[in-house]
């Protein structure tokens, strides 16, 4: 219960995350009978909605409720101490992950547009059926 309402609900009151939340989930149900989309759906939520970070400022912040609501978590984006890469679709939809172990890798977004304006490229990739 501390995870969902300090970890996902305050940032679902920002218009455009909660925007990015309401898509995710129409574009799940578009895929719903597609097991290695949404395999890889499930991979973007986990390194967005659950372990993302932005970058505001020249500073690491975390925007994910897995991140948030983690004290290790949050110390470990803060102090710098895990992997930080750019926010790349193709990596994420293919990177598996651990729910068991700390993270890593965090991939970061620059701004909430950012995030909400991946979810057109990743319909278009699986909707042209590229090879992500
Ligand atoms: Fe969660």
């Amino acid at each position: 219960m501390f995870h969902d309402i300090f970890g996902h609900i305050p940032l679902l009151t920002n218009p455009i995350f909660s925007e990015f939340v309401r898509a995710f989930g129409k574009l799940g149900k578009l895929f719903i009978h597609e097991k290695e989309k949404l395999l890889q759906l499930q991979r973007l939520y986990w390194f967005t909605i659950e372990f993302g970070v932005i970058k505001e400022k020249g500073v690491y912040k975390p925007y994910g409720a897995g991140i948030i609501s983690s004290f290790g978590e949050t110390n470990q984006i803060y102090n710098q101490e895990a992997n930080f890469f750019p926010f790349k679709l193709e990596t994420i939809l293919n990177k598996p992950f651990r729910t068991d172990l700390m993270q890593d890798d965090y991939f970061v977004i620059d701004s909430l547009t950012q995030l909400f304006e991946s979810l057109q490229e990743v319909k278009r990739l699986f909707t042209e059926k590229v090879l992500v």
